[in-house]
Order: C-alpha cells, then structure tokens, then sequence
C-alpha cells in the first residue's frame, strides 16, 4: 500500500499557508517602492495584467503539478520524466538559495524589535538627522559631487567606505582634510559634504546606524569585516522560529499560519490607519498613486510587473508544487489560485498605502519633496521607517510592532520554502520529517552565517539580485516549456477543470505557452544588456558578475547530482 501523504487540516489552512507564503518582505519593502518608480498608478495596470496572465496562471499550474503527481517538486517532475528530476532539484536550489539571506533580514528585524524599544538608532543624545536633512540645510550648489551616479544605482542603499581615488566615497571625516570633501553614498546618491559638521549630522543619522554601528559595512563583498555577534542571536532565533513552524510539516503549519497570517493583516491596517491620519499624508499617496501613463509604453515597466509577480506570488520557488501535493483529493485549485493571488496583490496594496503616507508624513515635517524621502530595500524597512518612527507619538510602542509585523509577515514565507525543501528530501530519501528538517534548515542556517559579518549586505545584494533576475524566471521558463509544449498545456487544463469549482478557458494555455515563456526571454535578454551598466554603489565589477552566475551555474548541477544519488522506493 502506497504510504498516505500528509494533508492540510482544512481548505483554509492551505489558502492561509500559501497566502502567508506569498505575502512577505516582498509585499511591504519592494512593492510600494517598484510602483513609485515605474509609473505609480500606471505600474498597478501593468502589475494586474502580469498577476492575471502570468501569476495566477502560474499558482493554478504549479498547485496541479504538486496535486497530480503527489510529490514535491522534484519527485513530481521525476514522474513527468526521470531525465527531469534535476529540474525540480534546481528550483528548490533556487528557493534555498533565496531563504538564506531572507533569513538574515529576518535577523536584523528580530534585532530592531529590540532597537525600536530602546531606539537604539537614535544616537548622540537624542540628536539624529539624516542625510535628506543634512542637504534640506545645505545649499546643493555649494557641494561638490565628483561622481555622476547613473539610474541605475537609484534606490539601492549603501554606505560604503571607499577611498576616494576608487571613486567612490569615504565615510570618514578625517578625509575631509586630505580630499577636501566628503562622500557619502546614501540610497544610491553620491553625497558631498562641505564640513565634518555636516557629515557629522549625517553620521549620527539611522542610516549610519544602520550600516556602520549595526551592520559593519565593509567597501565590498571582498572585504568580510567583523563578525557581527549580535546579529548571530537574532539569526539564530529567527531560525528556531522557522524550523519549530514546520516542525510537524502540515499539521504545525496549518496551525501556525492563523497567526503569522492575521496578525500581520491586523498591524498592517493599524498602519494603514496611522499613517493616513498623519499630516503631510496625502503627498506621500498622490507620489505613490498618480499615474504616469507614458511609462506603460517602456519595457521596463513590464519587466518589473512581472518578475514583481514572481517573487511576490512565491512562484518559481518549488513551494506552491510542494504545498499543491499536499491537497486532499478533493479540492478547487482554480478558485484557491484566484483568492490566493488577489489576497496577495492586495496585501502589497495596502503596504504601499501604509508606507508612502508615512514618507508623506516625513518629508512634509523636514520641508522636502517626497521624492527624497522614497528609498527602497534596506533602505526603506531600517533607515526611513526608524526614522519616521522616531518621529511619531509613542514611537517605541510603533516600532516594536512594526518589525514584528515584518518578522511575522516573513517567517511563513521563510518556513513554506523550508517546508518544500524538506518534502523534497522526505520524499527522496524516506526519511523522517523532523530529520529532514533539521537537515535542510541547518543547512541553510550555516551557509546563511558568512552574511552575519561586514560583507554581508553586499553578498546578499548580489544573490537577491541574480536569483530574481535568472533563477526564478530560468524556473518559471522550465515549468511552461515543460508542461505548456512537452506533456501539454490542454491535457494539464483539463487536470485543473476536473479539480475545481469552474473551468478555466483556453487563454490558459495561451499565457502557458505563449504570453509567459515569450514575456520571460524577452525579460532575460534586457535583464542581460542592462547587466553591462554597474550596480550597487560600488558597482558591480567581473568578480562579482562571476560569483551571481557561478550561483546560479551550479545550481542545475547540484540539482543533477541529487537526481543521480538513488533514493529510497515508496513502501509498496
Ligand atoms: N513571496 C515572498 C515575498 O513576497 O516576500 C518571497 C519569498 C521569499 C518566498 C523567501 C519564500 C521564501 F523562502
């Protein structure tokens, strides 16, 4: 007899486990920011039409991928074809990849929880402005910037201590005497400083606590630094938080997510209300929203919709196949998609909602346009919001929940990657659930440890930016290539339609095998061209170019490796 596979406890333990899988970091840090700067309400058109014909496309077809075959993603594509099984393994590989330094973002807000109820960001005896302060009082004509920083490197944060003949900047007041001015790179500006005065208000500013005192930012991903001790408490928490959510796979989970998906919910709308009744809110909303329509017609525009949708939809991750499999018999894959992927969209709505009032709120008490209050990333969650926290009545009381609302909005996204890692393995191997998970999550815990030291943020900026860019839609082009034009579109539609309350269409076929795979090569061609202009403020030199592709390079290989080792055969 076929051992029983494990099934979620109810329909809504599974549409809450994925929804709590989709809705993460994602939602509340990249959203609000991508749409601002791809068109505001134009770039909520294009992300509707990517979420219609591409993500919840996507959800249906990987949920009935995990429903058919009953295994995770590696087994299922195993059943497909043996030749496959590597396939599967890469888009866990991929996953992993990515839950590792999610992880770490999970440790610095674990350690802000702490900050924000000590506002430890707030430095030199109360005094703090930062740098959007410093320039609002400085005359920009009198500041000498030596360096045109290009759009790309817009939106991406980082303080880096660079010597000066490098190009870039020095963090250090003393080299105001030797270079006359003083670099600062913040949010992807290149600031100069006139006098250690001004660069001091700077430097006691969230943004130097957060890179320098917290962080320890060295000037490159080559360059570890310290060993960030404090970082490794919180790490180490958040991974006992994640491993113990699965610890019983379906059953701890289907429980768990009540919480890590309603408690978020609820604080998000306390934001939303906070922030929309704070002055200056308005001007934030109008920045986010008002539509810029021209910009529909660049690609850009698309490009960020989509690979927007991916993340955000936790699609090409091997998650959706994993939680798919463990679906009663009986179930609605169509609907569960469509609920799934609106719930999700709109989470990320109401984060942008939520985020941009409260820069609204900032920019309008420093008497600057909001347009130099708006970063993203780090950025956004560790040097703007302390900031505006700092600023609002009952400041630590808002700070804690806030990064509680950003731990327990991230840990179901963290624990549903391990849980279909572990699946993987389970299925593989046939070896207990929790041995599988202490495996996959201390695996990922040690490799997340080389991030907890000075070059941390960069490691991190570099695998974030080559997992989403090729491992997610070099998964995403497998599926639809494999499925769409290998076993079938039409014969996986009929699947769909036989387990669901109503029939999906023939335009499922048409975004499975044209609209994606066509969307996603034309997305890694640009993605590849643009590739030649540098990134991040130090920009992105051929070590760093090689280390991005090596990730993803071995990954299949790994993947192929795994498919070779045998396994152990289903109890007859
Ligand atoms: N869907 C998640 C988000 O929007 O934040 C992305 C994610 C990250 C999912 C890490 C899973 C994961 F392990």
């Amino acid at each position: 007899m076929a051992a029983i596979r494990e099934t979620w406890n109810s329909r809504t333990a599974f549409v809450l486990a994925a929804i709590g899988s989709a809705i993460g970091l994602g939602n509340i840090w990249r959203f609000p920011y991508i749409t601002y700067e791809n068109g505001g309400g134009a770039f909520l058109v294009a992300y509707f039409i990517c979420l219609f014909l591409a993500g919840i496309p996507l959800l249906m077809l990987e949920f009935s991928i995990g429903h058919k075959f009953h295994q995770a993603a590696p087994g299922s594509f195993k059943k497909i074809s043996p030749r496959l099984e590597w396939f599967g393994w890469f888009a866990a590989g991929v996953g992993f990849i990515i839950v590792t330094y999610y992880a770490i973002i999970m440790a610095w807000s674990v350690n802000y929880t702490y900050e924000a109820a000590t506002l430890g960001w707030v430095q030199e005896e109360g005094e703090y402005a930062d740098v959007q302060y410093a320039i609002a009082q400085t005359d920009l004509e009198d500041m000498e910037v030596l360096i045109e920083v290009p759009d790309s490197l817009l939106g991406r944060s980082f303080v880096s201590p660079v010597s000066a003949d490098q190009g870039i900047i020095s963090d250090d007041p003393e080299d105001s005497e030797m270079y006359g001015t003083i670099l600062v790179a913040f949010d992807g500006h290149l600031y100069g400083f006139n006098s250690v005065d001004e660069a001091t208000t700077f430097m006691g500013s969230p943004a130097d606590f957060f890179f320098n005192d917290f962080l320890g930012v060295t000037s490159s991903p080559w360059d570890i630094g310290k060993f960030k001790w404090p970082l490794f408490i919180g790490f180490t928490l958040a991974w006992i938080w994640i491993v113990a959510s699965v610890w019983k796979g379906t059953k701890t989970v289907s429980k768990v997510v009540y919480f890590t998906v309603l408690i978020p919910w609820g604080l998000l709308l306390l934001f939303v209300i906070r922030g929309l009744t704070l002055s200056g809110a308005g001007s934030g909303i109008e920045f986010y929203l008002t539509p810029i329509w021209s910009k529909l017609m660049s690609a850009k525009i698309w490009l960020a919709a989509v690979s927007q949708v991916f993340f955000s939809l936790s699609v090409g991750f091997a998650i959706m196949i994993a939680y798919g499999s463990f679906l009663p018999k009986k179930t609605n894959i169509a609907a569960n998609a469509m609920i799934i992927g609106i719930a999700d969209a709109l989470t990320a709505f109401f984060g942008g909602l939520a985020v941009f009032s409260a820069l609204g709120h900032h920019a309008s008490s420093l008497g600057v346009p909001v347009s130099q209050v708006v970063s993203s990333g780090p950025g956004l969650a560790f040097v703007a919001y302390p900031h505006i926290i700092t600023t609002l009545p009952a400041a630590r009381i808002f700070g804690v929940l806030f990064f509680l609302m950003l731990l327990t909005l991230a840990v179901d996204s963290a624990f549903s990657l391990l849980e279909a890692v572990t699946a993987s393995v389970k299925d593989k191997w046939r070896t207990s659930h929790r041995k599988a998970n202490l495996i996959v999550g201390i695996s990922a815990f040690l490799l997340g440890i080389p991030m907890l030291t000075g070059m941390g943020i960069h490691i991190l900026d570099i695998a974030d930016h080559f997992m989403n860019s090729f491992g997610l839609t070099l998964v995403v082009l497998g599926e639809v290539l494999i499925i769409g034009w290998g076993t079938g579109a039409e014969e996986q539609r009929q699947y769909i339609n036989k387990n669901s309350s109503f029939n999906i269409g023939l335009w499922w076929n048409i975004c499975i095998r044209w609209i994606i795979p066509m969307g996603i090569l034309w997305m890694i061609f640009t993605e590849i061209q643009e590739r030649a202009v540098p990134y991040g403020s130090f920009g992105l030199r051929s070590q760093e170019f090689l280390f991005g592709w090596l990730l993803i390079i071995l990954l299949p290989i790994i993947g192929d490796i795994l498919a070779s080792v045998s396994g152990k055969k289903e109890p007859e």
